[in-house]
């Protein structure tokens, strides 16, 4: 049986019913891989047979897309305004995942009228058919990076061995501690040369979370360091399509075999799209 195959046979076990389960890929310091990963995972995902939607949440440059080698007409902005509905601005990629750009346009969330918010939450309550979202943000502690990571069922922190990435992950899993305490967490190590490496980094900052916030960070593992990356994003195909035997790509075979033995917290609000919307408004609202 193919790798694939045991995955998809995995994930049929470990099926959690109905709703989207909400996955947010962060880090504290940046370009350590988030975007990489997100869409990368995305498709290991998908390989399973489940239905994926990855969501571009960084307010900086658009990303996504470029690592797939689309090129976005419309994004959320267009929804927001009214000129686009939300199921017009979903890419659907030839790779087999859907992606919703949000680049810059996203920002206007948080300057939205109550008529223009109501819509778009109704529009993401109406999406269905999604086992899976990814949200992929920018990096560092503002918050509208963790304002994407509170109302995920779970939170990957990605960092890479650097001593100055797993110092900035550790201040984002505090930031993120100190607004939800029982926020799942989960540790990912990447580009990592050997797997002692990736096992030594990730008992660094589980026992220091452990230690100084008294949280349990689960390890998802680690990604080697893999040329086959930047060369495949150097010709915008995702590696895992590219160089499905590279060793990054074997990497994230094992690390979406964890993610789906995970299930969906029996919570019906979080459980939908629009809900995490709705949690993010929420925070917006308190005043953060
Ligand atoms: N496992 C890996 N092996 C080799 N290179 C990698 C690996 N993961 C990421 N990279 C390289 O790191 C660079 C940054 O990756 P990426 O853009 O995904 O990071 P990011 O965290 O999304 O950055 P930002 O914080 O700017 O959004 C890319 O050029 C990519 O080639
Ligand atoms: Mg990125």
């Amino acid at each position: 049986m193919d790798q694939a195959a045991v995955l998809r046979q995995l994930a049929g076990k470990t099926e959690s019913g109905s709703g989207t389960k909400i996955i947010t890929i962060t880090s504290g310091k940046g370009g350590v891989g988030k975007t990489s990963i997100s869409v990368n995972l995305a498709l290991a995902i998908a390989a399973t047979g489940k239905k994926v939607l990855v969501f571009d949440a960084d307010l900086g440059l658009a990303n996504i897309n470029v690592l797939l080698g689309v090129i976005p007409k419309y994004n959320l902005y267009h929804v927001i305004k009214g000129i686009k509905n939300l199921e017009d601005i979903i890419i659907h990629t030839p790779e087999g995942v859907d992606i919703i750009a949000g680049a810059s346009g996203f920002s206007m969330l948080a300057n939205m009228g109550e008529r223009e918010r109501n819509s778009l939450l109704a529009a993401f309550d109406s999406l269905t058919g999604y086992d899976i979202l990814i949200i992929d943000t920018g990096a560092g502690v503002s918050s509208n990076v963790t304002g994407f990571t509170l109302p995920a069922h779970e939170v990957i922190v990605l960092t890479t061995p650097e001593p100055t990435a797993i110092t900035d992950a550790y201040g984002i899993i505090k930031s993120i501690v100190l607004e939800a305490p029982n926020k799942q967490i989960k540790l990912l190590v990447n580009r990592v040369t050997s797997s002692l490496e990736g096992k030594k980094v990730a008992e660094r900052v589980v026992n220091i979370s452990n230690q100084f916030l008294n949280v349990k960070i689960e390890s998802l593992g680690f990604i080697y360091e893999d040329e086959n990356v930047s060369r495949s994003i150097r010709r915008q195909k995702p590696f895992y399509v590219l160089f499905p035997k590279s060793r990054a790509s074997s990497c994230l075979n094992v690390i979406t075999a964890k993610l789906l033995n995970l299930e969906v917290p029996p919570d019906a609000e979080g459980s939908s799209i629009g809900g995490f919307f709705r949690k993010i408004f929420a925070l917006q609202n308190s005043g953060d």
